[in-house]
């Protein structure tokens, strides 16, 4: 069977990263800088990618201005052929590295927001002083005329500012914004309870998405991506798993989504002794859950299995203790009752910040 290639590359060039969110999709133990993969590896790394079929590159993290390298490494996606698109906090850039990082070939900027204001913004990311160096950043992107985009992360404690968040991205001459409330995965699902919208929020967020989305027509795109615990249906997590992208982590492992690690029977190949084609077509990991033969009959003969593809294998994982399992969320899935147990769940006070200090040497 011909498998088509990816569409997009998430490249994870470090786990290092100043801002300690809450919600950090990044595994549970970070890998440290020592082990990260050198810029000669990851450029004959986006060289491969190119030539299996990717189109676009994501050079994410952490926060990917860690590395020093960061304009060589864009330089290099960008002589490959890839559309190189930099997600990042801001903190660490500059309006010379930016301008460095045009010339490189960059392409196009996802900004994070964690807030719109100093204060909201620097107690979700816990970085005092996050703010302001971002403003400064979306400024000097703005005037080098680099597309924006934000990644605004919703939540209990800022959902309810979505508002503010619009005006903030046509302040920014954002051309897109994604709205994405927190998946629970990785260190997110430690502080899953004190992040978890209510559904009263979650609805009126759709309300206001739903408005902006009329009233902003033309001026910036809104993708919003609701949470999955109040739906009834999964998610395509990924959009099928094995099917439109892969990650490659800082050492160089290559999963086929974030949370993959969690699945225990799933063993990664990785860049340094496999090349990224025979990671794709061939691999145990990317075949593991690719297509819908290995679903349980009930997802098999349901008329969405094509728009799901079962949801999220990860998610299965966390919440049901089984990656074949149904996913929880379904509500056709014998495990929807823990999704609900959940959402009943009291909020904590507070969360558990994410540093660096649970790194793997
Ligand atoms: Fe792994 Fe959804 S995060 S399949």
């Amino acid at each position: 069977m011909t498998i088509p290639p990816p569409i997009a590359m998430l490249a994870e060039l470090t786990h290092r990263c100043p801002l300690a969110c809450a919600y950090c999709s990044n595994p549970l133990e970070l890998l440290v800088a020592k082990t990260e993969l050198g810029t000669d590896i990851w450029t004959r790394v986006f060289r491969e990618a190119a030539a299996l079929g990717i189109l676009q590159v994501h050079l994410s993290g952490g926060e990917p201005a860690s590395r020093r390298d960061l304009e060589q490494l864009t330089a290099a996606a960008s002589e490959a052929g890839l559309y190189t698109n930099l997600i990042t906090s801001g903190i660490g850039l500059t309006r010379a590295r930016l301008e460095a990082l045009m010339a490189a070939g960059l392409d196009h900027v996802q900004l994070s927001l964690q807030g719109t204001t100093a204060k909201v913004a620097d107690f979700i990311g816990g970085y005092k002083g996050g703010f302001d160096r971002k403003m400064a950043v979306a400024a000097d992107i703005d005037a080098l005329g680099i597309p924006l985009t934000l990644n605004a992360v919703m939540h209990r404690t800022n959902i309810a500012d979505l508002p503010a968040t619009f005006d903030m991205a046509l302040t920014l001459n954002a051309r897109r914004i994604e709205v994405a409330c927190v998946q629970f995965q990785g260190w997110a699902l430690k502080n899953r309870s004190a992040l978890q919208p209510t559904r009263d929020q979650v609805e009126t967020a759709k309300r206001v998405v739903a408005e902006a989305t009329e009233r902003l027509r033309g001026r910036l795109v809104i993708d919003f991506v609701p949470p999955d615990y109040y739906a009834d249906y999964p998610k395509a997590c990924m959009g099928g798993w094995g099917s439109t992208g892969l990650n490659v982590a800082p050492d160089g492992r290559v999963l086929p989504c974030h949370a993959a690690e969690t699945i225990p029977h799933l063993t990664f190949p990785n860049v340094l002794d496999t090349g990224l084609a025979e990671i794709w077509n061939d691999s145990q990991a990317f075949n593991a859950f690719r297509g819908t033969a290995w679903l349980p009959d009930a997802c098999r003969s349901c008329s969405r299995v094509t728009r799901d593809f079962g949801g999220c294998r990860c998610q299965a994982m966390a919440l049901a203790g089984d990656p074949f399992a149904m996913d929880p969320v379904c509500k056709h899935s014998p495990h929807r009752a823990k999704v609900d147990a959940l959402l009943a769940e009291d909020a904590p006070d507070g969360w558990t910040y994410r540093r660096m200090a649970a790194a793997r040497p």
